[in-house]
């Protein structure tokens, strides 16, 4: 059983060998150098990003609920010291004070009913002056009508970013390649904020 039948496991194979993705990069910069280096990676999928956290030597809390996806990444990663992998689902996780969260495509996915209190428990966790980068789906995106995802009007979007400062909000609106090949009309927003 996959979480909310989709196969990632098609996602997994496809996306194991890139790059961190540019969001993570750039939100990655504005951490600034007297905050600990914990960070919390949501929906870590083939675990791109979290392979660079851990070489940059940060600490990271590694969440997703599926068990391949963990498989996957222990199988990446030679010293786990600095890792904490937690197969689960999101609304089950105590999130971990942190410096820095990256959500790169996997808030969507939660289901609509419980996204308020993950998203809540998730940016408490987050220290003053730490970063939160990622995307969340606009009401406009393709997949609008999958009961068991999450969509956001702009004006939503920055009401749950009301106790950060924005630092990036960009909306992308048009048809794209997915990573597994296929095209779709995507509505998402890349976030960068930084916490009050
Ligand atoms: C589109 S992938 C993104 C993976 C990675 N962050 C990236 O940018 O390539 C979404 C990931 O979120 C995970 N996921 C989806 N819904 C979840 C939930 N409710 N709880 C925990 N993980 C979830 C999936 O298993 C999948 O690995």
């Amino acid at each position: 059983m996959t979480t909310e039948d989709f196969d990632w496991d098609q996602f997994y194979t496809a996306t194991r060998h890139r790059q961190p993705r540019e969001i993570f990069t750039e939100g990655l910069a504005y951490v600034p150098d007297h905050l600990p280096r914990e960070a919390i990676e949501v929906g870590f999928g083939a675990g791109n990003e979290v392979i660079k956290l851990l070489e940059l030597q940060w600490q990271v809390m590694a969440i997703d609920a599926e068990e391949h996806a963990a498989e996957i990444l222990r199988s990446r990663v030679a010293d786990q010291s600095r890792l904490m992998i937690v197969v689960s689902r999101y609304e089950d996780v105590t999130f971990q004070e942190c410096s820095f969260v990256h959500a790169g495509f996997s808030l969507p996915f939660c289901q609509p009913a419980v996204f308020p209190q993950v998203w809540s428990s998730l940016t408490k966790s987050i220290r003053s002056d730490g970063i939160f980068c990622g995307q969340l789906f606009g009401v406009e995106d393709a997949w609008k009508n999958n009961v068991k995802m999450n969509f956001h009007s702009k004006p939503q979007v920055e009401k749950l970013l009301e106790n950060f400062d924005i630092i990036k909000l960009d909306e992308t609106k048009g048809r794209q390649k997915s990573a597994t090949g296929g095209e779709k009309y995507w509505h998402f927003f890349n976030i960068i904020a930084k916490k009050h």
